[in-house]
């Protein structure tokens, strides 16, 4: 219906330069409407028929805030599905990156490793913790990160290598994890294109220390807006949930709220709210 309404605004407004260099309406008449009934939709969210249902659900349970029962359903799913130690649903994907970028204590000054080719939320996570973003040059055939570029882009400042699975085509995950390994960084995948995909019979995702999913309307699963992190090591999970819980350990009433605010603050760990809304979720 939009596409239908450009399409015709464009063909009775649109104007051009003439041979002799005047502005000129064109010849509407010229175009003919256009079937667009023939068209594959895309990006339309899908709708299945129980949205409605679960909406009413969690409204008659009395639990409206993030982590219900939905979310917490939502997260094992994906921790089965992936094999990851833990999965943490979020706002966005732009958010499950900045969350993977306070775990891996990026500080200003160091440098962060991705393709050339991939959307800004890539790079703001780490620009947002005054890193510096060294972009790796992307290949041809896949126009993901060419791994046999990214050695020579490592300096004593890097931190970490970000593979972004773009259009849910995988990178070469054993070549650049082996990198990782031997040059001590970490990974982590931006697989906002990828939830489903998989490596070697490996989730995208689930291969790097942390990998970040997106639920946008325009990806594989949608849930209007929304998004995860996968925690593929044990030892990172209550660090990650306490970034994603505005700083703190626990949340049961206000009086403990404030009580874990000094305790994360003791602990140096500032939060953000990143826990997804339940009426994406619902809708997803
Ligand atoms: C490669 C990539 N990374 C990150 C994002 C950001 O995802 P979100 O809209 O869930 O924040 C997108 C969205 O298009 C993307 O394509």
């Amino acid at each position: 219906m939009t596409i239908d309404l450009i399409y015709k605004f464009f063909c009775t407004t649109l104007y051009y330069v003439n041979d002799t260099g005047f502005l000129q309406k064109r010849n509407v008449n010229k175009y003919k409407k256009r079937d667009f009934g023939q068209m594959i939709s895309f990006n339309v969210p899908p709708k299945v028929g129980t949205e409605e249902q679960y909406i009413s659900e969690a409204i008659q349970s009395r639990k409206i805030c993030g982590d219900g029962q939905f979310t917490k359903k939502c997260n094992a799913w994906l921790e089965e599905k992936t094999g990851t130690a833990k999965a943490l649903l979020t706002t966005s994907c732009t958010h499950a990156t900045e969350m993977a970028a306070l775990l891996a204590d990026i500080q200003p000054g160091d440098e962060v490793i991705m393709p050339s080719y991939t959307f800004v939320s890539t790079a703001d996570a780490f620009v947002l913790r005054g890193a510096k973003v060294v972009f790796v040059d992307i290949r041809p055939d896949t126009m993901n990160i060419d791994e046999n570029l990214i050695e020579d882009a490592i300096t004593d400042k890097t931190k970490a290598i970000v593979p972004v699975h773009y259009a849910g085509v995988s990178c070469e995950m054993d070549t650049i994890m082996d990198i990782a390994r031997r040059h001590h960084l970490l990974v982590i995948e931006d697989a906002a294109q990828g939830v489903g995909s998989t490596y070697k019979g490996k989730a995208l995702g689930a291969i790097g220390d942390y990998g970040c999913y997106s639920f946008h309307e325009t990806k594989n699963f949608s849930m209007g807006e929304g998004g995860a992190l996968l925690i593929k090591d044990k030892k990172n999970v209550e660090r990650a949930e306490i970034i994603r819980e505005k700083g703190t350990n626990s949340i049961p009433g206000l009086m403990l709220a404030h009580l874990t605010c000094q305790a994360s603050l003791m602990q140096r760990i500032c939060g953000l709210s990143l826990k997804m809304k339940m009426l994406y979720l619902m809708i997803g």
